[in-house]
């Protein structure tokens, strides 16, 4: 069989998985340990709740199928069922058999699994993913709450997480030119991108959020950011690590498809891409492929 042609590089995949309602028969279950690896297999029999047990797995199948897709080329294994993973010290998985600016990285929230993979080849032979997702919403506050009272619930949220922020994103956050869901909008989206940095970087919490500052390149206001379901685009931003301008990063952000109306996208689940060392985020919008958890199996 001729081998398919590699996908042009540089590449970034996007790929998210609704996991709503995936509750697989026993039957099934055996077939979703049997295509991870034992180590990982094992890794997810030692869950408490099924619930996140499930979640796990979803994340699993998903990098696989996210690094066999990069690595395409290769037609007996379309799905990464053959690939080998190990974990780096840090515990970050890697391809046993390392290929040079290929990266992959998992985010779970809620009903939601995502997952990024770059490929880009030996011009950026250590080029890395860092995804994130999150969902714009304060616990216990609805989207219909006054002005008065979302702002002073938003405060003490902000400053219960305060260690998340430099000094200069806290002041930003207070403009009073900000109402509450703006507020709510830039922190979260804030927080992801830094995730999506220190994931990148894959140095776990070694790296402190409060050490990263991150601020629209034109001096914008991250809350005017218009978030389109289903694709994320790229983001011109400017960050600082420890203080000092880094360079080389690309960034895109994007929202998950819902059905719900939302009043200044309050209670949007927005994904956030962190790249390292690379100039290869394509600037026109990326699309996110879209999969139901049970068809992930499927797939393979
Ligand atoms: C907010 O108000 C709108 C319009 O009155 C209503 O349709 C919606 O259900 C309300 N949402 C919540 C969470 O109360
Ligand atoms: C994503 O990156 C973080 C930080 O390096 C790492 O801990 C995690 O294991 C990675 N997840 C996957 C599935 O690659």
């Amino acid at each position: 069989m001729a081998a398919q042609a590699p996908l042009p590089l540089p590449l970034l995949l996007l790929h998210a998985v609704d996991c709503t309602g995936w509750e697989p028969s026993p039957h099934t279950w055996v077939a979703v340990t049997a295509a991870l690896d034992p180590i990982e297999a094992a890794r997810i029999a030692r869950f408490v709740f099924p619930r996140d047990a499930r979640a796990s797995a979803c994340g699993r199948l998903l990098l696989r199928l996210l690094l066999a897709t990069v690595l395409a080329g290769n037609e007996a294994d379309p799905c990464g069922l053959d690939l080998v993973l190990h974990r780096t010290e840090r515990g970050r998985p890697q391809l046993a058999d390392p290929a040079p600016g290929v990266d992959a990285n998992i985010s779970h929230h809620g009903r939601w699994v995502v997952g990024a993979a770059i490929g880009c080849g030996s011009d950026a032979p250590d080029a890395r993913v860092g995804i994130d997702v999150v969902t714009l919403a304060v616990r216990g506050l609805d989207c219909n709450a006054s002005e008065t009272d979302a702002l002073s619930a938003v405060e003490t949220y902000l400053t219960d997480f305060a260690s998340v922020l430099t000094p200069a994103e806290r002041a930003a956050l207070r403009s009073p030119k900000l109402g509450w869901r703006a507020r709510v909008k830039t922190f979260f989206i804030t927080w992801a991108v830094k995730e999506a940095i220190v994931k990148a970087l894959g140095d776990g919490l070694a790296y402190g959020l409060a050490n990263i500052d991150v601020a629209l390149a034109d001096g914008g206001v991250l809350a005017d950011m218009e978030l389109t379901r289903g694709v994320v685009e790229p983001l011109q931003l400017s960050i600082t690590l420890s203080g000092k301008v880094a360079d080389g990063w690309a960034f895109a952000v994007g929202a998950l498809p819902t059905d719900d109306e939302l009043v200044g996208d309050y209670g949007a689940s927005v994904v956030a891409l962190a790249v390292q060392s690379a100039d290869m985020l394509p600037p026109e919008p990326i699309p996110m492929v879209m999969h139901h958890a049970a068809d992930l199996l499927q797939s393979r």
